[in-house]
């Protein structure tokens, strides 16, 4: 039987080795309780005897006392569902170690062992996807965070260096590939039809970092030549079949190792570079050294399976995972506090590369709205933390936005305050003084500080202090100089009752109404709780723009008059600044008619506002595409929610809804138009032909709000004139919403066309879960038991109910079944993948900020969870976390 289509609950894990049930309050770990590891363990051996339903593994340790160390005679291994075979000290048997929970313990005398432990594993039945795994009929690992325990016993903590050999033999029919880190030293061919393989990472590297993959798979082979001259081989490897969609992942490899030469200063350091695409894989990619293991959809594209934003991603993540072998692998983390250390960096080093691939504005204006959507939710909810936490029960759950995009933004900053070319003095120093080593976000701090020539000893607040800071703006004359008055608050958060104010950068300009223009602008820094900023040649009566290219990624408060947002939509030179004036002139209308402070009148003002400035928009000739898609995008329900305290997102919705059916018909013949000149270009990679596409799709949404029939007449005419996925996917989105007999048709067939191929097939169920059609509920509810339908599958489970949590119609439902499903998916999903059934948590979680009927209803499903017996630790936390 394919090991894909295996019933979802693992009949039996023979992993578990222990039976205890789990402890209802998971232990706290702590950032101050740091303590260097007693034992080092300078190198390792690795021997795999492969197969899908048991594999064996003896790994052999030579361990040596730390001198740094607290000098305990007790060698602790961790384990997780492991029980050990054998264990050997310098090659003889012992039996006097002994088990302190799932860890192995032995007591050793001297300065330097040799230990040696057998494992025995079950990838076939190991459905939370870490550790050694079985998936679509091949193995391979995930070690990040704390998987590798799941594999032998090993002090699993990131600041213990190793050398890493790795053999493994397998058959050869089943395993004919078999990739591990860094180098293959030997292979060969055994007379029982197995065969083996040798591997040799010369760096030395954290546990987190081990990668091993054998299963059927084909190479996209290429080379690159690195600056000072090594040829490099590179390949992907793919199953056998989707070969024909891995040369833009290839592309985008290349791309980046040249980037990161050019822009970084960083070279690679091995001869091979291994790319392994797996379809069950519980995040998007790991960087494991010479052997990343990506999930497929961040790999395969071809225009008729992938759209522009599944390219980009594809080039994002490829660059992020190739990054991190200098920001992770060269220089990693002391302990898993410090994740931002890594993350926070690669992730703006990933955004930076994307930036200079494509469009920097647009690149920005979709961070920033990740940011808006997925990040300042967390920071104001019941599971805010700093970007360098100081407390976790388990670590999965720190896999954050705040973690990785906010990380991101604070590295961001600095490099605004420094300049382009002072910020890579200190990353140069940063890399110089840190490599080969376990560093922490502090090492960072100062080695930009003494390479950039900063100081930032009040900047460090923004690694320690959770919560976005909320900017207060006030203008005034006095006389001729013009005085920006700035306040700035950092929001209570939970375990911070007491904020200190921090340094906030903001770009500043000041517009001139009569001219368009400005004289310069300045960069200011807000370091006060606050402080006056005087402008002595400020222009008469000025349109203030702030925060220019989201300089901090703070929210500003300031109620401006329409027409100063229309300006700015309008003039501002700073194109992040214009996106930022149609958003805060949407938002400011949405809130107030969600509060109840507009009457019909005011209203219908409103609207005529935004109209005014959407319609320049829609038909600006000098407008690129791209941009315009970004311009045309209205602000997401979940940031509109984020601007008042307690919010009723069924109101959020009619009020978001009914602004779009309006532009929809004020704006009928320009949308149309539009939509009507962007079908005729035809389908090619280059940015105008890009754009166009993004225009076509959000022409059709207005289109479809303001006049459904047209709507459903344009979508299926889109649909079935598509020459690339983006345009089809575009068009079955606004199909599925509506009522009408094009939805059947096209979704039946969109699923018989694409029948097979999985990332497409996800498209199909989250398109459908992710639809403003009113019968969305049942819809979801009948997906899941489609037969297509994989609980194991992380991919299609997010298809189905991420995108499902996501949806306000879906989730807001007023009788709270949204509430209950998703409930009922995370009790489901979590004894076959706790990490994943985790993620699903924070949806309920922000029950404080919604209105009491639907608080109370969100509420009762967090208990309900909160009472099954055995939750693991993931779910545990977010829970009562969540509830606390
Ligand atoms: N380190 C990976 C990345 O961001 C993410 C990851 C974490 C993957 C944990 C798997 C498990 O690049
Ligand atoms: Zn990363």
């Amino acid at each position: 039987m394919d090991i894909a289509s295996r019933p979802a609950e693992p009949e039996q894990n023979l992993q578990t080795a222990d039976a205890a049930p789990a402890p209802q309050a998971p232990p706290v770990i702590r950032r101050e309780d740091y303590l260097p590891p007693a034992w080092l363990v300078p190198e390792i051996a690795l021997d795999f005897a492969l197969g899908l339903d048991a594999t064996t593994v003896v790994s052999k340790l030579s361990v040596r006392r730390n001198p740094d160390g607290n000098g305990t005679p007790t060698l602790r291994l961790n384990g997780d569902q492991l029980a050990p075979v054998a264990v050997h000290v310098d090659g003889e048997a012992v039996n006097d170690w002994r088990m302190d929970g799932p860890d192995l313990l032995i007591e050793l005398a001297g300065e330097a062992h040799e230990v040696s432990v057998e494992t025995a594993l079950v990838p076939s039945g190991n459905s939370q996807l870490m550790g050694l795994y079985a998936s679509n009929g091949m193995l391979c690992t995930q070690c990040e965070a704390e998987g590798f325990r799941r594999i032998t016993f090993f002090p699993d903590r990131p600041d213990v260096l190793s050398t890493y050999s790795v053999r493994m033999a397998g058959d050869r029919a089943v395993f004919p590939i078999l990739l591990a880190n860094g180098n293959c030293t030997a292979q060969g061919e055994s007379e029982d039809g197995t065969h083996w393989a040798e591997w040799h990472d010369p760096w030395p590297k954290p546990s987190y970092l081990f990668a091993l993959v054998a299963g059927e798979l084909i190479a996209n082979h290429a080379t690159f030549t690195t600056m000072s001259g090594r040829k490099v081989d590179l390949n992907v490897w793919v199953r056998p079949g989707d070969e024909g969609r891995t040369q833009h992942a290839v592309d985008s490899l290349i791309a980046s190792m040249k980037w990161d030469e050019e822009t970084f200063g960083r070279e690679y350091d091995l001869d091979l570079f291994n790319i392994v695409a797996v379809s069950d894989f519980n995040m998007g990619a790991m960087e494991n050294k010479g052997l990343n293991v990506f999930n497929t959809r961040y790999v395969l594209a071809d225009p008729d399976t992938a759209t522009d934003a599944d390219y980009d991603a594809v080039e994002g993540v490829i660059g992020h995972e190739y990054f991190h072998n200098w920001s992770g692998n060269r220089i990693t983390c002391r302990d898993w506090f410090q994740l931002s250390l890594k993350e926070g960096f690669t992730v703006l080093r990933d955004q930076l590369f994307s930036a200079d691939m494509g469009s920097e504005p647009v690149k920005r204006i979709e961070d920033v709205r990740i940011l808006r959507i997925a990040q300042f939710p967390e920071d104001s909810g019941p599971l805010a933390h700093p970007i360098r936490p100081d407390s976790y029960q388990e670590i999965s759950n720190f896999y954050t936005a705040t973690v990785y995009n906010k990380g991101a933004e604070v590295i961001r900053m600095m490099r605004t305050m420094a300049g382009e070319e002072r910020f890579r003095k200190g990353t140069d120093l940063y890399f110089e003084r840190h490599d080969g080593t376990a560093a922490t976000c502090e090492d960072f701090v100062t080695a930009i500080e003494d390479g950039a020539g900063l100081d930032l000893s009040q900047f460090r607040l923004w690694y320690s202090q959770a919560g976005t800071p909320q900017v207060s703006v006030a203008l005034q004359q006095e006389g001729a100089r013009l005085v920006l008055t700035l306040r700035q608050a950092v929001p209570t958060t939970p375990g911070q009752p007491e904020k200190q104010p921090m340094p906030i950068p903001l770009r500043v300009a000041l517009f001139d109404r009569a001219t368009g223009t400005h004289g310069g602008e300045t960069l200011i820094v807000l370091t006060k709780a606050e402080d006056r900023f005087v402008f002595e040649n400020a222009p008469a009566d000025p349109v203030l723009s702030i925060n220019r290219g989201f300089s901090a990624p703070v929210a500003i408060e300031m109620l401006r008059p329409d027409a100063d947002l229309v300006f700015l939509a309008a003039h501002d030179d700073d194109p992040f600044a214009r996106y930022e004036a149609m958003q805060s002139l949407v938002v400011q209308h949405l809130v107030a008619a969600v509060g109840g402070g507009l009457d019909e009148g005011a209203r219908a003002q409103g609207r005529e506002a935004i109209g005014a400035a959407f319609g320049a928009i829609v038909t600006d000739p000098a407008l690129d595409d791209l941009m315009r898609g970004e311009l045309m995008l209205l602000p997401a329900e979940s940031y509109l929610a984020e601007q008042l305290l307690v919010s009723d997102p069924g109101a959020i919705h009619a009020e978001r809804e009914g602004l779009k059916a309006w532009l929809g018909k004020a704006l009928a013949a320009d949308l149309e138009a539009l939509h009507d000149r962007v079908s005729a270009v035809p389908y090619g990679r280059e940015a105008a032909a890009r754009g166009a596409r993004k225009v076509k799709t959000q022409a059709l949404v207005y289109i479809a709000a303001g006049n459904p029939a047209e709507g459903a007449r344009r979508g299926l005419a889109q649909y079935q004139g598509a020459q690339s996925m983006t345009d089809r996917q575009g068009a079955l989105m606004v199909l599925a919403s509506l009522d009408c007999p094009e939805r059947e048709e096209a979704l039946a067939d969109f699923l018989a066309r694409y029948e097979g191929n999985a990332l497409v097939i996800d498209k199909w169920f989250s398109l459908q879960a992710g639809s403003l059609h009113p019968r969305v509920l049942a819809h979801i509810k009948t997906l899941s038991a489609h037969p297509e339908f994989r609980m194991s599958n992380p991919n299609r489970v997010r298809a189905l109910y991420m995108a499902a949590a996501m949806n306000p119609v879906a989730f807001h439902d007023p009788g709270g079944e949204g509430y209950r499903m998703i409930g009922d998916l995370i009790r489901r999903l979590d004894p076959i993948n706790p990490q994943t059934a985790a993620r699903f948590v924070p949806s309920l979680g922000r029950w404080r900020r919604v209105e009491p009927q639907r608080a109370a209803l969100m509420r009762a499903e967090l208990e309900r969870i909160a009472a099954e017996a055995n939750l693991s630790r993931d779910v545990r936390e977010q829970v009562t976390k969540s509830l606390g």
